[in-house]
């Protein structure tokens, strides 16, 4: 049997069917079902929801989204690609990839809109396997705690006054089974006469010991372009990113394995596997999937500037930042 759907766009599993342009995207019981005209695509539908959670909640994020090595996204920072194939050799080589662009709020609604639908009770896609219940089965309930949750923005930065709070456990967030070795202790802050209210320090690692979430950047400071977005990251990266720019990763604790390849052919170029204190610079042209077998800390420096893919592009810029 076909996986229909009612007159009001719900399937026999009791999932919504949702339409963007050509695209049409199902739901049952194991899968998620992508039509486009002259073709189609299946995926776990655990793999499909950590995959949509972030590609929602980073707004398209820098570049390209992969969910897998075949559906994705790109950012074009007002509108958007959803593609099939894209980047994908095989399907470039007999014609068979597929591109719609959409208005980003467009593509952004339908996405949330299936995510709420299609993540039941007691899954959390931004969650560790090992801390979140099944995507498995047929439509009940939902968890709009774990899908509706915003990322943490800081205006300065975390703790300051007026700004985000730090976490602590009276706010519901104790430290991780994977952290219990790092120290909680604060630092003290002796501020100059007149610059009270402009001086701060937090414990980083206190507060990342805390992050209820995996493979999800906060942005933590914002110096002008400078983003500094510390993550904490268990098991697998969900998408493969694809870089429309350089993009700087300092290893905080732990050790996480990265595989890269060429972002337009997915054709491996390296492994990378670091381990705290070592620093990379993932260069503007490739795509790269982390894997993290422990929970483990990483810094993610991004440049928000909003010229440099052009500049990569047009190869004003180099995508390697530094010859050795
Ligand atoms: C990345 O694609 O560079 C990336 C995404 C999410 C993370 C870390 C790195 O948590
Ligand atoms: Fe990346």
């Amino acid at each position: 049997m076909g996986l229909k759907s009612d007159a009001s766009g719900v399937n026999e599993f009791g999932y919504r069917v949702f339409k963007l342009g050509g695209f049409t995207f199902r739901r049952d019981e194991y899968f998620t079902h992508i039509d486009w005209p002259g073709g189609g695509h299946i995926m776990p539908a655990d793999k499909f929801l950590k995959a949509l959670i972030r590609d929602v909640a980073w707004n398209f994020f820098y570049g390209t989204v992969n969910f897998d090595e075949v559906f994705g996204t790109v950012n074009h920072y007002g509108t958007v690609e959803v593609f099939a194939g894209l980047f994908n050799a095989g399907y470039r080589a007999s014609n068979k990839h597929h591109v719609e662009s959409f208005d980003t709020n467009l593509a952004r609604t339908t996405f949330e809109e299936m995510l709420e639908d299609w993540t039941i009770e007691g899954f959390d896609p931004f969650a560790a396997p090992e801390e979140t219940g099944t995507a498995f089965g047929r439509k009940h309930g939902g968890n709009s705690r774990a899908v509706k949750r915003t990322r943490v923005v800081a205006k300065r930065m975390a703790g300051m006054q007026g700004d985000t709070p730090l976490r602590s456990d009276a706010s519901g967030f104790p430290v991780n089974r994977h952290f219990s070795d790092v120290n909680q202790d604060e630092p003290e802050v002796h501020t100059e006469e007149g610059f009270e209210g402009e001086v701060h320090a937090f414990n980083l690692f206190a507060y990342l010991s805390r992050s209820d979430v995996t493979w999800n950047p906060s942005v933590c400071a914002v110096v002008k372009d400078s983003l500094l977005c510390p993550t904490t990251e268990e098991f697998t990266l969900p998408v493969i990113h694809g870089n429309d720019r350089v993009e700087w990763f300092v290893q905080l604790s732990d050790e996480i394995h990265w595989e890269i390849a060429d972002r337009e052919t997915g054709a491996p170029r390296a492994r990378a596997v670091m381990k705290a204190g070592d620093v990379s610079a993932m260069p503007a042209d490739i795509r790269h999937q982390g894997f993290s077998p422990k929970r483990a800390m990483l810094l993610v420096w991004e440049n928000g500037n909003p010229k440099l893919p052009e500049m990569y592009a047009t190869k004003q810029l180099k995508p390697n930042p530094v010859d050795f």
